[in-house]
């Protein structure tokens, strides 16, 4: 198949959304900025096409699919949202916040991966926007990516990805977060944490009260154990071919560890301050400034898939905290690394 690629500049390129929602509309792939990760999306009402991103991504079939929405209150349509799903779109959408609801029965099985809860997100992008607006129905998406490898934050990661294999890519440039949205459940009242993003803890506590983080974010055996309320906690995720060495120590120490222990051509994720300090023999990968780790976030899948496609056999990253936006890096990083830690 010929895949279809544009450039939409900002979202604001009304001939290309057409036709992408046209394709939608006809059950067929486009893959879309959104301001977390790029999506792959299809009609969120028709199972064939759900099926045809599975194979697209070649995504284990019990792994369900995000649904998105333009406006939070299309929710209604296809979910049964409580009190505190209207409380919490309020605050955080259009946004990285997707929220697990019980699913009415127009939403198919194949999008759901059977499960009879449907998970709802109202991204910001504009591209994404206007595209779901104008197919007139929501759409299922998961990251636009090969099942395993890294989520695409460029339009030029999903063409790597996936050309060939779908109908159109829509172009908008870089994502600005860089990491996949924070999924949560609501039970009632009480909001469980099952996969961290821009949306931390800390800011759903501002609506939700207690909010409690799922075993499997923070301890990698539980990751093991495969025993996790959402399906996508349990695959080996956001893996670059190289082997992701995860190091617990402050800053200092890391590059004196790296420094003894890197091969050459092995790879470095360090902050801008500290690449004075990195072996001319290694690949290093900027990540910003230390203090501002939204902008590690934002580069960590693209230094990833860098390190890949410089063969670098290693990349060697600092263990981040867990507190605030560092508690998503940190998930993804353990998953990364296989769950495993080297202690200084
Ligand atoms: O930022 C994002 O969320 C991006 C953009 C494209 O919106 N999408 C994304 O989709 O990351 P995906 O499919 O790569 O990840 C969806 C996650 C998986 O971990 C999946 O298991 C979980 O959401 N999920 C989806 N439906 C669920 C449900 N009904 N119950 C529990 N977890 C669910
Ligand atoms: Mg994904």
């Amino acid at each position: 198949m010929e895949t279809l690629f544009y450039n939409v500049g900002g979202g604001h390129d009304n001939q290309m959304i057409g036709r992408a929602a046209h394709i939608i509309m006809r059950g067929g792939l486009v893959a879309f900025p959104t301001e977390t990760v790029y999506g792959l999306g299809c009609n969120a009402y028709d199972g064939e096409a759900a099926l045809r991103v599975f194979k697209a991504k070649g995504r284990p079939a019990d792994n369900p699919l995000i649904v998105h929405v333009a406006e939070p209150h299309d929710a209604y349509a296809f979910a049964e949202p409580t009190p505190m799903y209207d409380k919490l779109a309020e605050r955080f959408m259009p946004g990285p916040l997707t929220v697990v609801l019980p699913k009415k029965e127009i939403i198919p099985d194949e999008v759901t991966a059977g499960n009879d809860t449907v998970a709802v997100r109202c991204p910001s992008d504009p591209t994404a926007h206007a595209l779901i607006k104008s197919a007139g129905c929501p759409i299922a998406a998961p990251s636009a990516n090969r099942s395993g490898s890294p989520s695409p934050t460029t339009a030029d990661h999903v063409f790597d990805d996936l050309d060939g294999r779908i109908d159109m890519i829509l172009d908008g440039g870089p994502c600005t977060i860089g990491l996949e949205s924070t999924v949560i459940k609501l039970d009632g009242e009480n909001c469980t944490i099952l996969r961290p993003g821009a949306i931390t803890k800390e800011m759903l506590e501002e609506v939700c009260g207690t909010v409690s983080v799922a075993k499997a974010v923070i301890d990698p055996s539980a990751v093991k154990d495969g025993n996790v309320p959402s399906p996508g906690m349990k695959y080996k995720h956001y893996a670059p071919r190289a082997e992701v060495v995860l190091v617990s120590a402050d800053r200092e120490k890391f590059l004196a560890y790296v420094s003894e222990t890197a091969s050459s051509g092995d790879a470095v994720m360090c902050a801008e301050e500290d690449m004075p300090a990195v072996r001319s023999d290694l690949i290093c990968l900027p990540m910003g400034h230390a203090d501002r780790p939204e902008e590690a976030s934002q580069r960590l899948y693209a230094a990833l898939r860098t390190a890949d496609d410089r063969r670098a056999a290693h990349v060697f990253v600092r263990k981040p905290g867990t507190d605030g936006v560092e508690l998503a890096m940190y998930n993804r990083l353990i998953r990364a690394a296989e769950c495993k830690i080297t202690e200084i």
